[in-house]
């Protein structure tokens, strides 16, 4: 059964034993004040000596025993079955009961009047002497007037209770089950769109529970969406960078097939440029397979690292590489950092790779190291630099920039990115076009 439902159920169950309960206040209420009325009946037929003296004075008209009982009707019933009024109710002098004959002995019974303003009585007959019977009735007006009066009262509050009843459950669909039904149609639509539909849901309210898994629902949406599509692109572009070298070496095979590499030094560069891009293409499975792992932070093993020292060593091994070029350090206090040793050198080493790569040959490049809560280390070149344009996107897996020149697979700087990140350190880069560029990476020193 849905929430709704059993919210409407439980509502009109509530509001039918309130009914009840009111029903059952009424009747009871009611039957308290007749019983009182009874007992006033019953206590002034019970004083049979006061009421005979009465009836016998009253016969000969006294008005003293009259106002002795105001309220009550006082009659006798002779044997031939008239009723004679010996004492009538000051405020309805007319008033005569209507007697059924049965009423002898059978205590106080509800009876209505023939004359007067009262329209029910309770009324007692008992008997006298000489088959004589003494009549006492009491107007039932005022347990008229009191259970009327009680009736309105609790019908006012009963229906009090059904309007707040209806609010309240308006107010409950309205910021509570509606949002969560929207919630349901929506992840019913995600779902059939495979996650790659961002459906948001309107969010009302978002003090409320509703509005504030609304708001989880929608950013949850949107990050699998998200992720979804860098997924999708991820697969495309790595399916693209590697059909590259795929093609070319289908070539060279379909080639030989034809017999179109007539003779062994054709052969050989054939050889050579297939070893190449199987090369190639193994550097870039290499790569995906580390972006892959470095999503997992715990895969990193952590240590203390010398940034100095690191990067001192990195600069030596330059300078063996590229011993045409002035290769300049700068690590004055920089201090140290908790980091995987491997890692930070393979991110520096991507930087300083570029460096050399995307600048002309024996341009200078220096090497800086800089402590403080958070060591910094730059890599900065001469060479060709990067369109303003660019530089939000280099450290995107896959991208290249227009500029002319050499060209790489556009997934080391991905890896520079998913390494720091790892480490909950920052990265970014200054460059001006055809004057050279500036790399960093900062990360955490091991005493923040
Ligand atoms: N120092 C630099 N100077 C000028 N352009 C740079 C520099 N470093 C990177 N770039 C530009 O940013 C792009 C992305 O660099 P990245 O290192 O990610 O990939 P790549 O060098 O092309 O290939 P890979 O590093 O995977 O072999 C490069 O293709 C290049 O266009
Ligand atoms: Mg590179």
């Amino acid at each position: 059964m849905t929430l709704r439902r059993r919210l409407v159920l439980a509502g009109i169950s509530g509001l039918v034993i309130t009914g009840l309960a009111c029903l059952g206040v009424a009747l009871l209420q009611r039957q308290y004040v007749l019983g009182q009325l009874d007992a006033r009946v019953t206590s002034l037929v019970g004083d049979t000596k006061a009421l005979l003296a009465v009836a016998n004075k009253a016969d000969g008209g006294n008005a003293a025993a009259a106002t002795l009982l105001s309220e009550a009707y006082v009659g006798v019933l002779r044997a031939d079955g008239r009723l004679r009024t010996v004492v009538a109710p000051t405020d309805d002098p007319q008033l005569s009961p209507r007697l059924l004959g049965n009423e002898r002995g059978a205590g106080p019974v509800p009876r209505t009047t023939t004359a007067g303003r009262f329209d029910r009585v309770r009324v007692e007959v008992v008997p006298l002497d000489a088959g004589r019977a003494l009549v006492v009735a009491v107007s039932m007006e005022p347990v008229e007037q009191s259970t009327g009066r009680l009736w309105v009262g609790l019908g006012l509050a009963w229906v009090l209770v059904a309007i707040s009843a209806v609010l309240v459950g308006y107010w409950v669909d309205r910021h509570g089950l509606r949002p969560i039904a929207q919630l349901t149609d929506a992840a019913v639509g995600v779902t059939a769109s495979g996650g790659r539909q961002a459906v948001q849901v309107e969010v009302a309210d978002p003090a409320t529970e509703a509005g504030r898994l609304g708001q989880a629902f929608n950013t949850m949406v949107a990050t699998t969406a998200d992720g979804q599509e860098q997924l999708r692109r991820f697969v495309a572009d790595a399916g693209h960078e590697l059909r590259t070298p795929l093609t070319t070496l289908q070539g060279y095979s379909a080639l030989y097939a034809a017999g179109g590499l007539a003779d062994e030094a054709a052969v050989a560069d054939a050889m050579r440029r297939i070893n190449a891009e199987a090369t190639r293409m193994n550097r870039i499975v290499a790569d995906l397979l580390d972006l892959a792992q470095l999503g997992d932070r715990s895969a990193l093993s952590l240590q203390r690292v010398d940034v100095g020292l690191m990067v001192n060593e990195l600069a030596a091994d330059l300078r063996v590489r590229e011993p045409d070029r002035d290769v300049r350090v700068e690590v004055g206090g920089a201090g140290a950092v908790i980091a995987d040793s491997d890692r930070l050198r393979q991110a520096v080493t991507a930087l300083i790779e570029n460096a050399v790569k995307y600048s002309d040959p024996g341009t200078p490049i220096s090497l800086v190291a800089q402590g403080g809560a958070r060591v910094r280390i730059s890599v900065t070149d001469s060479g060709r630099g990067i369109p303003a344009a660019d530089l939000d996107r280099v450290f995107d897996r896959f991208y290249r920039t227009s500029v002319a020149g050499p060209r790489g697979s556009g997934l080391g700087l991905a890896i520079v990115a998913a390494i720091i990140a790892a480490h909950g350190g920052s990265y970014g880069v200054d460059s001006v076009l055809g004057h050279g560029s500036t790399f960093w990476v900062e990360v955490p020193s091991s005493n923040s």
